[in-house]
């Protein structure tokens, strides 16, 4: 180990991040994930106390064009402060987007140069901006003055291994008036294979002074407190180990402790309950089939495969509840749920 790692000093989780005129309440920011955190996922995450919550991503043109999927994405009620997520390619949608975003009701607008896929990068969003930094800054340019609210950069280190990118555009962010960088330190061409580079995120941290948010493969407090020590960053961002346990950003900033088996088997019937509402009962069902899934694998790791699948297939809701809160309920995946924290 570099012999002045032994001095470096890292910044409490649970402690407050300040971002422009906002102060987040502690250093553990739940990731946007597309298709995840909806907002009965988002409410969830914010009542168990991660720091911050970030809508799933919205399509700029879309949401110009008054999509209602962009409308449900940008939903935030008891969610504060309200940060939205934007995507796209072009500057003028991207400036239309941030205003209509801003007027209602978004406290920080985050842009979107991070997401790997074809669907998006083929329209050049997403992480094919890193690709043109230019074009990426005009996008930026335009975001940070069509509004007065804080604009933050969600990006990785680069298109692919010989384009690592992420320091230059993270200066030129900064200079243009981006107020935080989350980096999630893999490149595009790496998608969500190999492991993050949590080290490679520090090349930004020496080009930027806006705090610096660390993502990528983080799990456990042990994670988290590594990729801060490593990477230098201000606050960490989770994403796929929170799928399952809404708790988890509130437990690793240290707001919450482990939900017991029968705790959780409430807040599985609130969730699910939730999504119906949010839905409507048919859409409903089929979106918390996905989180059903993540439920029962970590916590009735003893359920048979078709006894699983029985469950999650079944069309009647009260069904579906009463058998997954049962199997829940006398899950043995507690043990392993506070082993890996
Ligand atoms: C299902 C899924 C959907 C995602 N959707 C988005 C998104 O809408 N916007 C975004 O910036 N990143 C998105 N991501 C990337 C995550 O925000 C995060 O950067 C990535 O999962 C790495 O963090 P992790 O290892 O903690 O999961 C998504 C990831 C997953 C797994």
């Amino acid at each position: 180990m570099c012999p002045k790692d032994n001095h470096l000093q890292i910044p409490d989780l649970s402690s407050p991040l300040r971002v422009g005129r906002l102060s987040f309440r502690n250093r553990v920011v739940l990731a946007p994930m597309s298709g995840v955190t909806d907002l009965p996922f988002r409410q969830l995450a914010w009542r168990f106390g991660a720091g911050l919550v970030v809508t799933e991503m919205v399509a700029s043109r879309e949401l110009v064009g008054n999509a209602s999927e962009s409308w449900a994405r940008l939903k935030s009620s008891g969610i504060d402060p309200h940060m939205v997520q934007l995507a796209g390619r072009e500057a003028y949608w991207m400036a239309e987007a941030a205003r209509i975003a801003a007027d209602n009701g978004a406290d920080v607008i985050d842009i979107n140069m991070g997401c790997p896929a074809k669907k998006v990068t083929g329209g050049y969003s997403g992480s094919a901006l890193m690709r043109d930094p230019d074009h990426a800054l005009s996008l930026i340019e335009a975001t940070v003055k069509a509004v007065d609210v804080p604009v933050t950069l969600k990006m990785r280190l680069g298109w692919d291994e010989n384009s690592i990118n992420a320091p230059l555009i993270a200066k030129r962010a900064e200079e243009a008036g981006v107020q935080m960088i989350t980096i999630h330190g893999r490149t595009r061409m790496q998608f969500y294979n190999g492991t993050a580079d949590w080290d490679a995120i520090r090349a930004v941290r020496d080009v930027i002074s806006v705090p610096l948010v660390a993502n990528g493969d983080v799990g456990t407090k042990a994670d988290a407190n590594a990729i801060l020590k490593r990477s230098g960053a201000d606050a960490v961002m989770i994403g796929r180990s929170s799928q399952g346990r809404p708790w988890h950003a509130g437990v690793l900033a240290g707001a919450v402790t482990h939900p017991d088996s029968a705790a959780i088997a409430d807040i599985v019937a609130e969730h699910y309950n939730m999504m119906l509402e949010f839905y409507g009962a048919d859409i409903g069902l089929r979106h918390a089939r996905k989180h059903l899934g993540w439920y029962l694998d970590r916590f009735a790791p003893q359920l048979e495969p078709q006894e699983k699948a029985a469950i999650m297939t079944s069309t009647e809701p009260s069904t579906v509840m009463s058998r997954a809160v049962a199997a829940i309920a006398a899950g043995s995946g507690r043990q392993e749920e506070k082993d890996a924290a």
